[in-house]
Parts: structure tokens; C-alpha cells; sequence
């Protein structure tokens, strides 16, 4: 949500900021904007609506000059994506630049204030406001710029990560964090960089300072580097290595982020597997789990919590967990539990999934597990994110980063990593026997192998695409294990390609969607060889009595299906609870091919961002 860079130091910063925007565009993109400081002097901004290409097509040849400088791409809150409304926004007097990804919670009271006293805000945002707050602050009490921003944001409610240039102090930026991510650089040459995350960083520097709730940071030219609470307490910066590689930021050759990392799958879930399952010992290791088995193993119940596709991975791993662990489980929208006054127990053991590790709902939704008792366990993409560091333990999933706004391999590899942390806590406890235990580990193993021979479909779900690329609406149908993947399924298509997709547990169809089905209506089953075989058959029977359009994914030489479904694609017969891997492969590529055949955005669809960093 919102993407900001910032650059200090003596390179040119408009190259840099430019190409910081377009490595955070995936986490916004209704509009662009940069302020640098030219001639160590004089404030010029830049900022349009619509995508950094607009941006740069803007400014043109007359490219903004000067060594420091802010950037941001935006995903809007408060006021339309247009240009007024765009960051950076100045101070009313002119000499402040700020940017931010947040939400400033009273910001109203804060604009009656400012207007009162004088100040002309010209935009929609809770940012300007912000922008005029610290500049009313500077005037009334004479505070130096840091001191300004602390004093000012002691009184701000709400999230932000934010940076402040100030023409008159052109050797300084200032950044400051609450509840929204903001990463540091430190550079050689007495060079900083700042980011909403590392990806605008990592071409420049691998050492990163993650900035913590209510720090604000102030950067100088010297190199010198200062780190304060907006209570006064000084902060020794503590500089981390990112691993991070820069190819894994390309594109590598595909149209799309969203087609490459569908490609990639069989790579991020042997990557999120290894090391973990270790078949020749017998054994498997979560050391997240080990170094709190006495948590585990009283665990009376399991808590999930996530958002969109990351909830579809959760109730997967309820499934997983009840199957294999026999531990009651319940899967929450962190959006909902938050707000609900939930009984957390001491005794529960609370999974939080996020690919970003940034998700503000789920987040919130951890702190309030943490202040009730229960101990939390993350399942988290990104390293030293926010949802990685608030949690008492954890286990990263290796899918490397995912920029497509629809997540794919996140999927998989949280599926992946939650499938062998069941195994691990069922075959721990007892209540998974060895035998079947060994039988799971080398299931898992051969699923990179089986994800590959489903993506040598792909041609095939393309021309199955065509079919139903002028639909209105979808229905996506699954029991069992089938059931979240059905709405993951759904929600893939929705999301990239605008067609109106609903999910639900295939017996369920009866209850009500069944008045849906006519001619019109494309209904995608998953009909895998599993312990419901016959009943969604059954189901399947309902739908062609009704005229529907039957698109089956089963399992390799099914003939019934086969004989009733328009269309069936082919799934390798894999365990039940390891299907989920194997059977969303084909969803992902039929929503990419029909969202391509609309014309849509894949990468980056209307108003959607990647890291859901506000409320
Ligand atoms: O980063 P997270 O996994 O916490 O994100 C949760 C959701 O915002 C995310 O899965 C979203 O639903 C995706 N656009 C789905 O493709």
C-alpha cells in the first residue's frame, strides 16, 4: 500500500528514485510523484496521476537535479488517484516535502486546527496534513526539522511511514515509522536509501536498518545516522545483511511477474520444503515448533489467521491441523477477529500468514493474540517483515519475492510449509503414525516434480481460456481440501480479470447458487479422486441437468468426470492433503490467459495493491 523511497547522498538522486517507483509500483499505482532539492536549495516536486511511466513522461527531458530527493507511488485512501492529491505535498510555505503510506486517523481534527490557524491545504489527503502539522509545529516552537516531526507526530493517531525533505536543510532526510514498513539502506560513500521495503534498496546496498514503531530516523549527508523515539529515547541502529538477489526482481524473460512466478512453483515449494522433511532419517525439523514444543504439544487449539489468499492457505491447514494433528482448529479473517473482542486463550497456539508480513489487519490481529496470552507462530514470505519480527517464532516461506499483485507461489508455499508443519506437530504428538507419516514426507517431496508436469499444460488451459474469457460471472466448486482452493480459485479470476467468480463448498450449491446456473454460467469443479469423488460427481450431474458450462480438474484417467464436463484438466493422483498443491496450478493459469484475453493488467489490477498496509 503506498510505495516510498527517498535517496541521500552523491550520486544523482532522480535516477534512483525513478527506479526505486517503479520496484515498488506493485504496491500501488494512482499516481507518482518525486520532490528533490536542486542546487542544494531550491524544492521542486513532481507528481502525476497514474504510473511512474506517466510520471517520467511528465517531467521529460527536463529531469530534476539535486543529490537528495523523496519518492512515492501511491494507493489512494483519502481523495481520488489525480494529480492534486498525489505525493509529495509541501508545507503551505513551501521550503517541506513529505511523503507517506498510512492513515492519519485524525486527520480531520488536525485540518480544523490547521485551518484556523491560517494554513491553505489544496489536496484531499490526510498527507498534506501531516506536511502542514510538522511545518505549524516548526513556526510555533522554533524546533529543529527531527525535533519538529517527533513533537508533531506524538499528537498524529493513526499508521504512517513518512520522510521529510526540507529545502533548508538539504543535507538531511528524515524518515519516521508507526505500523507501516520502512526500511533504511546504509550505502557506501555516506549514502542512504530508503524504502516501503527493500526492493528499491538492494541494487545500491545488502545493509538495511528496519526502522520499529514510533522511531524517527535523521540521515545526514556526513553519513551520520541517528535514530530517536518520538519519546526522546536514543535507538542504536541495529544493520541487518539482506540476502536479496536483484535478478529475483526481474522478470526474467516472461510478460508478466504474475506468469513467472507461477512458473516458479516448483522451485518455491522445494525451496519452502528443504531442510525441513528429511525422508532417509525418517524425520522432520521445524525448529520454530521445537524450541516451543511445550507450547505445541498443549496447544487445545489451533488459531489461523490471514487475508485473501493467505486465509485460503489457512483454512487449507485447517484440514491439515484437524487431519493429521486432531487439534481443533479455527480460521479467522485477521479483519474480523481484531474487532470481535475474540477469546484468545493462553493455551492456544495463534498461525498468522502473510506473504508481505506487513498486512496491518493481521498484524493488529497478532498484537491483540500477544496482549491475551497466546503464543504466535508466523508463516511469513518476506524476511524481517514486520509480521516476522512481532511473532514469538516462526518459519519463513522461501518463495523469493512476489511482485504480481495476485499471489500464486505464495500460495503454494504457504500450503507447502503449513503441510509439513501439521505433519511435524501430528507426528510429534502420536496422532500420525509413521507409516503414514513417511508417506506424506515422500508425497510432498515428488510435488515440485508433479507442479512441473501440470505447468506443461499451461497451452492447453490457454485454449481452454478462450471458452470463457467473455463470461460475466464464475462459479468455482470444491469439497474437502478442494473447498479453499475453489475460492482461491474464485478469487484469482476475479481479481485480474474483473469477472464477477464466487467459490463455495460444492454441496453447499444446492442452498442457493444452484439458481445461477444456466446456459451463461462456467462452473469450474475440482473433482480429484479424493474421499468426496462421488458426491461432487453428484454434484457435477446437477449442474449439466441445469445447462452449465463444466470445467473439471480431476485426477489422471478419470472417465466419469471426463464424460460429463465440457472441459477436464488432468491432475497427477497425489495423497488428498497434499492435492491443494498441485490442483490451483490450473486456476492460476486459466485467471492469467482470460485476464490477458480482456485486456486487463495482470500485474497490476485496478484498484488492488500488494501490501495491504492500511486498515
Ligand atoms: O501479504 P499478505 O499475504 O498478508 O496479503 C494478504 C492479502 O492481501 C493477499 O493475499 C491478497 O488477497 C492477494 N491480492 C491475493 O491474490
Amino acid at each position: 500500500m503506498c510505495g516510498i523511497v527517498g535517496y541521500l547522498g552523491p550520486k544523482q538522486a532522480y535516477p534512483i528514485l525513478i527506479d526505486g517507483l517503479k520496484r515498488l509500483e506493485y504496491r500501488g499505482y494512482d499516481s507518482a510523484g518525486i520532490a528533490t532539492l536542486e542546487d542544494k536549495a531550491t524544492l521542486r516536486i513532481e507528481k502525476k496521476q497514474g504510473k511512474v511511466a506517466n510520471l517520467e513522461a511528465h517531467v521529460g527531458n527536463e529531469k530534476p537535479k539535486g543529490t537528495v530527493g523523496i519518492g512515492h507511488t501511491r494507493w489512494a485512501t483519502h481523495g481520488p488517484p489525480n494529480d492534486i492529491n498525489a505525493h509529495p505535498h509541501a508545507g503551505g510555505q513551501g521550503h517541506l516535502a513529505v511523503i507517506h503510506n498510512g492513515i492519519i486517523e485524525n486527520y480531520e481534527a488536525l485540518r480544523e486546527l490547521l485551518t484556523h490557524r491560517g494554513h491553505n491545504l489544496v489536496s484531499e489527503t490526510d498527507t498534506e496534513v501531516l506536511a502542514h502539522f510538522i511545518e505549524e509545529v516548526q513556526l510555533t516552537t522554533g524546533l529543529d526539522l527531527p525535533d519538529a516531526v517527533r513533537t508533531a507526530l506524538k499528537e498524529v493517531v493513526g499508521a504512517y511511514a513518512l520522510v521529510v525533505l526540507d529545502q533548508r536543510h538539504p543535507d538531511r532526510l528524515i524518515a519516521a515509522r508507526k505500523s507501516s514498513p520502512l526500511v533504511i539502506g546504509v550505502g557506501q560513500d555516506n549514502e542512504f536509501f530508503v524504502g516501503s521495503d527493500a526492493t528499491p534498496i538492494v541494487a545500491y546496498t545488502k545493509n538495511v536498518i528496519y526502522l520499529e514503531d514510533e522511531e524517527v530516523a535523521t540521515m545526514h549527508r556526513s553519513g551520520e545516522l541517528t535514530i530517536r523515539t518520538i519519546g526522546d529515547a536514543v535507538v542504536t541502529p541495529e544493520i541487518h545483511a539482506i540476502e536479496l538477489e536483484m535478478a529475483s526482481l526481474e522478470k526474467a524473460g516472461y510478460d508478466h511477474f504474475m506468469l513467472k512466478e507461477i512458473f516458479e512453483q516448483p522451485k518455491s515449494i522445494r525451496d519452502s520444503i528443504r531442510g525441513r522433511i528429511r525422508i532417509h532419517a525418517g524425520e522432520s525439523t521445524v525448529s520454530g515448533v521445537d524450541d516451543h514444543w511445550e507450547v505445541w504439544s498443549q496447544a487445545k487449539r489451533i488459531l489461523i489467521l490471514g487475508c485473501g489468499t493467505s486465509w485460503h492457505a489457512g483454512l487449507v491447514a485447517e484440514y491439515l491441523f484437524e487431519g493429521l494433528a486432531r487439534i481443533p482448529v479455527e480460521v479467522e479473517y485477521a479483519s474480523e477477529f481484531r474487532y470481535r473482542n475474540p477469546i484468545v486463550r493462553s493455551d492456544d497456539v495463534v498461525v498468522a500468514i502473510s506473504q508481505s508480513g506487513e498486512t496491518a489487519d493481521t498484524l493488529a490481529a497478532i498484537r491483540l493474540a500477544k496482549d491475551q496470552g497466546a503464543h504466535v507462530f508466523g508463516v511469513c514470505n518476506v524476511v524481517g517483515s514486520s509480521i516476522a519480527r512481532e511473532t514469538h517464532a516462526g518459519a519463513y516461506t522461501h518463495a523469493g519475492p512476489e511482485i504480481g499483485v495476485a499471489s500464486t507461489k505464495a500460495f503454494t508455499a504457504q500450503v507447502a510449509v503449513l503441510t509439513v508443519l501439521a505433519m511435524h506437530v501430528g507426528h510429534r504428538l502420536g496422532t500420525l503414525e509413521d507409516q503414514q507419516f513417511m508417506r506424506l514426507m515422500t508425497g510432498l517431496d515428488n510435488i515440485p516434480g508433479l507442479v512441473e508436469k501440470v505447468l506443461d499444460n499451461a497451452g492447453i488451459i490457454e485454449h481452454i481460456a478462450k471458452k470463457f474469457a467473455g463470461s460475466d460471472n464464475a462459479l468455482y466448486l470444491g469439497r474437502g481440501y478442494q473447498f479453499p482452493v475453489a475460492l482461491e480459485g474464485a478469487l484469482k479470476l476475479k481479481e485480474i480479470s474483473y469477472i464477477h467468480a464466487e467459490g463455495y463448498p460444492a454441496a453447499e450449491m444446492k442452498h442457493g447458487p444452484i439458481a445461477l446456473i444456466d446456459e451463461a454460467m462456467p462452473v469450474v469443479f475440482i473433482a480429484t479422486q479424493d474421499e468426496v469423488y462421488e458426491k461432487v460427481v453428484s454434484n457435477i450431474q446437477e449442474v449439466k441437468a441445469r445447462g452449465g458450462q463444466i470445467l473439471a480438474i480431476v485426477t489422471e484417467g478419470d472417465s466419469k468426470v471426463r464424460s460429463l464436463a465440457d472441459h477436464v484438466l488432468e491432475i497427477p493422483k497425489v495423497d488428498d492433503a497434499l492435492a491443494p498443491l498441485l490442483t490451483v496450478i490450473p486456476m492460476q493459469i486459466l485467471s492469467y490467459h482470460i485476464a490477458l484475453m480482456r485486456g486487463c493488467d495482470v500485474d497490476q489490477p485496478r484498484n488492488l495493491a500488494k501490501s495491504v498496509t492500511v486498515e
